[in-house]
């Protein structure tokens, strides 16, 4: 079984590849800086170079393949799966996991880009498995710096909820579809354990670095300016805006049993995140550091 994995050096194609490698694979990966990969995973991997956007390197890359992971970003997620799916199908893949969002079937940008890069795969009638998972509890890394420099966290989801789910279980499900070649032709909606509202997830943050936090609710506007002031191109602001909008209406609250039932454990709960991250909610933010949010960990 050779497995092909794309983002191999992002949050959830790393940990996909070490879940391969600690199952006694070894993975092919693609990826654009040959170095990073190198230093995150050293020769415990074959390496091809390449570019998502390059039809023939990813073909090359392909060659011998069974399973490949797939995971674009973005604007181009739609014609980078296209390009993608017609390498699969041209270097006969038999599986194709494509990382797509909860968030798409509700309307959304980015959801709207997965629903098209999902459709273009099912046209090409390469055998499937989508994963829709929530928003990953490693979007709350954004927040640190306003906790240690403020205490507070401002949101424009209101009371709304969602089941935050970890980079560690995403990618875990990702290994066991991969390698069982199962699920074929499913859509896999992933969620954390439980749907949380924002002001919940502060206090839980809160609880485990044991310094008070205050949850201030904002109105969208606000949330745009906050956004905005990261320098994101405005299509990307209004589709943060939407996101957390939908969130406040309660939109996106889905809570599944499918991690359970894939990996025969429960999702991992947000205090064990929190715990294995909390040295990046305290301290004291350094003088000169930004006190806007990184948006690309912003998705909500
Ligand atoms: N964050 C959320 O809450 C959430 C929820 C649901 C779905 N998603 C989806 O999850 C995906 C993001 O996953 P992630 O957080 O693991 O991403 P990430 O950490 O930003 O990593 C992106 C990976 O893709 C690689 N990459 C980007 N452009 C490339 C190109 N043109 N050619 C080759 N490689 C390229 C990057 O390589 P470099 O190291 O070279 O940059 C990196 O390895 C998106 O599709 C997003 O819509 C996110």
């Amino acid at each position: 079984m050779l497995c092909l994995i794309t983002g191999a050096t992002g949050e959830i194609g790393s940990k996909v590849v070490e879940n391969l490698l600690a199952r006694g694979q070894r993975p092919r990966i693609f990826v654009r800086d040959f170095e990073k990969a190198r230093s995150l995973f050293g020769e415990r991997v074959d390496v091809f170079a390449g570019n998502l956007a390059d039809p023939a390197a990813l073909r090359r890359a392909m060659e011998e393949v069974d399973s490949l992971f797939l995971l674009n970003s973005g604007p181009e997620i739609p014609a980078r799966d296209e390009i993608a799916a017609i390498a699969a199908k041209h270097a006969g893949v038999k599986h194709l996991v494509k990382l797509s969002s909860l968030d798409v079937q509700h309307g959304l940008a980015i959801g709207t880009w997965h629903e098209h890069g999902e459709a273009a795969i099912r046209a090409l009638d390469v055998p499937f498995t989508f994963l829709r998972p929530s928003g990953f509890m490693s979007n709350l890394l954004a927040w640190a710096q306003s906790i240690k420099s403020e205490g507070i966290v401002r949101s424009s989801t209101g009371d709304g909820r969602r089941a935050f789910i970890h980079s560690g279980d995403i990618a875990a499900v990702a290994a066991e579809v991969l390698l069982s070649r199962g699920h074929v032709g499913e859509s896999l909606f992933l969620t954390g354990p439980e749907a949380l509202s924002f002001a919940e997830v502060t206090a839980k943050i809160s609880t485990v670095i044991g310094k008070p936090l205050i949850f201030q609710p904002i109105s969208d506007e606000e949330a745009r300016k906050q956004y905005a002031a990261t320098g994101a191109p405005s299509a990307e602001t209004e589709a943060h805006v939407a996101l957390w909008r939908a969130i406040r209406e309660g939109r996106l609250a889905m809570v599944t049993d499918t991690v359970e039932t894939i990996l025969r454990r429960p999702p991992v709960a947000l205090e064990q995140w929190i715990a294995e991250n909390a040295s990046t909610f305290v301290g004291i933010a350094e003088a000169g550091q930004s006190e806007t949010t990184p948006r690309e960990l912003v998705s909500g």
